[in-house]
């Protein structure tokens, strides 16, 4: 375990935004983990997973901790389902592969999806109709003020929309080492009524799809859409989609008849931002070095060299924008450091 100090942490954000850390450390075993926290003498720490939902807008002046903790392992089996358990420095989307080179069912709809196991319950990932919560089983965290380690069963996580507890009031009190999913062996459960993968399963003349080919659809529309953060930077969707009075939609699709929506509840319902940002005209945006992607207007993109600050600024704009045209609130979905 060695603290650098100065160091930058582009390599180390999707966004790819260089600023630099005052200090810094990799983190692979859970011992030097307890051992680094317990470092009086760098007092303000901040810990860092894939660093693929953050927006570094100016220097770090505190120790960061990145953690690196790897391993994969089967902790028991029934007849059709399996506990994994996977440690936080795995990288989500190999760990997704993983599971499905063992033939595990559950994780096909969330391939591609940047970031680290560790950090995927604090905002509850999701695509394609799926959600981490589906299949998260608990996770075990250190408590910071303890330094103990705390189990979470996933009723104690409080999971909601790209949400949980670790978002609420337990934020910034604990750090995820762990996570245990459970998966199907055999008779898995496919989730492909999504408009966008039956389309693509039909292009690919795939009748009945296995896990494998679920998930290989999954990632050709990602990439069809979503830029690669090792080409462009960025931080996947910027926002959350708004969840809206049913008379502000009523009144949105009196004006505009193509308004996609998905109900909430009697008397709400889910507009896509990206819709409403792509009609407010942002779509392909370009300032300089940044901007909105051209495929996905929920994408901000760092075309290399822009400044955190650029890039909030821009979602600001498109804030306030939002909010003149159609009266809505778009909120950040990505933590701004
Ligand atoms: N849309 C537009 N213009 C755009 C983008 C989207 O009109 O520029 C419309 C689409 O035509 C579609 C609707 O908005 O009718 C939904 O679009 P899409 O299926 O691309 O999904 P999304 O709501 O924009 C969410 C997640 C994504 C996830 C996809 C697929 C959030 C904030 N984002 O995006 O998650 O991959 O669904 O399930 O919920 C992420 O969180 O980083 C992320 C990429």
């Amino acid at each position: 375990m060695k603290i650098e100090h100065n160091v930058s942490l582009k390599p180390y954000n999707t966004f790819g935004i260089d600023v630099v850390a005052k200090h810094f450390v990799t983190i692979s075993t859970l011992e030097d983990l307890k051992a680094v926290l317990e470092l009086e003498s760098y007092p303000k720490k901040l810990i860092l997973g894939g660093g693929s939902n953050i927006l570094l807008i100016k220097a770090v002046d505190a120790l960061v901790i990145l953690i690196r903790i790897k391993g994969i392992s089967i902790i028991s089996k029934t007849e059709d389902t399996v506990l994994v358990k996977a440690n936080a420095g795995e990288n989500w989307h190999e760990f997704v592969l993983w599971t499905l080179s063992q033939d595990f069912g559950g994780l096909e709809n969330m391939s591609l999806i940047p970031g680290n196991v560790g950090t995927s319950p604090i905002q509850n990932i999701g695509a394609y109709g799926v959600e981490l919560k589906d299949t998260f089983e608990s996770c075990e965290a250190i408590n910071l003020a303890t330094k103990s380690i705390t189990t979470f069963k996933k009723e104690e996580c409080e999971f909601g929309y790209r949400n949980s507890i670790f978002k609420q009031h337990a934020k910034g009190q604990y750090i995820i080492t762990s996570v245990t999913f459970k998966l199907t062996t055999k008779n898995h459960i496919l989730h492909t009524n999504y408009g966008a993968i039956t389309a693509e399963l039909n292009a690919r003349q795939i009748t009945s799809p296995t896990i494998q080919d679920v998930s290989n659809a999954i990632i050709a529309i990602r990439q069809s859409k979503l830029p690669d953060p090792k080409k462009i930077g960025n931080s996947g969707s910027f926002f959350k989609n708004p969840v809206v009075d049913k008379a502000v939609y009523l009144h949105i699709l009196n004006q505009f008849p193509d308004v996609p929506s998905y109900p909430v509840s009697e008397t709400q319902v889910k507009i896509p931002a990206g819709w409403l940002i792509e009609k407010a005209g942002f779509k392909g945006k370009r300032l300089g070095n940044y901007g909105v992607h051209k495929n996905q207007a929920l994408v901000l993109v760092n075309y290399g060299g822009a400044t955190g600050t650029e890039i909030l600024r821009l979602s600001e704009i498109i804030q306030a924008t939002i909010q003149r045209i159609f009266n809505i609130s778009i909120e950040s979905e990505v933590n701004i450091l």
